[in-house]
């Protein structure tokens, strides 16, 4: 536990969150340190952030830099990073214009408002996935198909209906909708490590291309390399008109973005959306070392096979051992679904091992390696597997 000493009666922070008790205040690659100096494997990354792991040179070179030059100015000048970044995240994808902002959240309440925009003239339904995990803000969690997430914030933003992840009957009730849009991440999150199914995708796709349905597609946990492909749908031969992105994109520096296609793009024009802070210099300037690192080094090809290795081990450690029900998910994001409650697990590995892990969901323990871990590092983390699931 942190040795603050409060000086009023209660914790001054807002107990939103379920923390563990440890701070930690230093990181290198895949370790962290809590201010105790205990060292920790961290197969967590930050909640799916640190995929080049904790202060990484490239990003911090040029973050140390840009820090020397200028930190902020507003969106009412040319910001020559936010303009590198968004030509660098066009390069390499479907998508043809950038608007930048701050979380995850952020990026998606910017889909849903790019949605709306450009349904002006049809229907401004947009159809989200039971399970699904898209934010915390009053319009992301309307999108959001969990109750649990929704429960005491009504009235919800009105406009979302949800469907049946992978079940091809829903598509049908999609083609009745019409909505404008449909929001979905291809292995759902936060809501267990659920992997679409490939075949129900292309037939999603399909719909939303007969019926001028939008696919908007949330790669804030996926995206940045970490299911093996820069964004998760290039591994599913789609072409989504919207993608969301945030979490690994600035290393750990808050940033957000959507990235569209032109002919939606066009309906964000001067005045119609707008953040502060959105694509600021240094939070760009982690963004571009970012990408440019994921897609010029050989970084996403090591963590691909790193991956298939621990895959290979992880199902072997399932076959032998009937606590670890299944192994799901995609690349270095890895569900193990347990039959004891996960945040047991979770606790067992980081009290008795020093092991970082978190949960999605009662019963699924979520990996997520640093894209950059090593054979090392992956050998220690299965031995601890072992260890635990003895
Ligand atoms: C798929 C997905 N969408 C949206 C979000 C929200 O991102 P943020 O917490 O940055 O607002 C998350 C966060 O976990 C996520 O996993």
């Amino acid at each position: 536990m942190s040795e603050l000493q409060y000086s009023q009666k209660v914790n001054p922070i807002m107990a939103t969150y379920g923390r563990f008790p440890i701070a930690l205040v230093e990181g290198k690659g895949s370790y962290v340190w809590d201010d105790k100096g205990t060292k920790y494997l961290d197969y967590s990354s930050g909640l799916a952030t640190c995929n080049l792991g904790h202060v990484p040179d490239v990003v911090k070179n040029a973050m140390d830099q840009q820090l020397s030059k200028l930190w902020h100015c507003s969106n009412l000048y040319h910001i020559p990073s936010q303009e590198k970044l968004a030509q660098v995240l066009v390069e390499n994808s479907c998508g043809d214009q950038v608007f930048f902002c701050n979380s995850g959240a952020e990026a998606n309440e910017a889909a849903i408002k790019i949605a709306r925009k450009y349904s002006q003239q049809g229907d401004p339904t947009i159809v989200s996935f039971q399970n699904s995990f898209h934010g915390r803000t009053m319009a992301t969690l309307s999108a959001t198909g969990q109750e649990k997430i929704q429960q005491g914030f009504a009235p919800l933003t009105p406009g979302f209906e949800y469907l049946s992840y992978n079940n091809v009957d829903d598509l049908n009730k999609l083609k009745e909708i019409k909505p404008c849009a449909v929001i979905l991440e291809v292995v759902q999150g936060e809501g267990g490590v659920i992997p679409a199914d490939p075949q129900w995708l292309k037939m999603l796709d399909q719909v939303c291309k007969e019926h001028d349905i939008l696919l908007m597609i949330d790669e804030i946990q996926t995206g940045m390399g970490r299911t093996g492909s820069l964004f998760a749908y290039q591994d599913y031969d789609l072409e989504p008109d919207v993608i969301s992105v945030a979490k690994g994109l600035g290393s750990g520096i808050p940033i957000g973005a959507i990235i569209a296609k032109e002919h939606v793009a066009k309906h964000f024009s001067a005045g119609t959306h707008g953040s502060t802070f959105g694509g600021n210099p240094i939070a760009t300037t982690a963004g571009l070392a970012t990408v440019q690192h994921l897609v010029e080094s050989n970084v996403l090809d090591e963590a691909q096979s790193l991956s298939s290795y621990l895959w290979n081990e992880l199902k072997q450690l399932a076959e032998g051992d009937n606590s670890i029900q299944s192994v799901r998910g995609k690349g270095m994001l890895i569900g193990l679904q347990v039959n004891e409650p996960a945040i047991d697990i979770v606790h067992k590995a980081r009290e008795e091992h020093q092991l970082l892990l978190v949960v999605a969901g009662p019963n699924v323990v979520r990996v997520l390696p640093p894209l950059t871990t090593n054979q090392e590092e992956a050998d220690q983390f299965l031995e601890i597997m072992k260890k635990i699931f003895a």
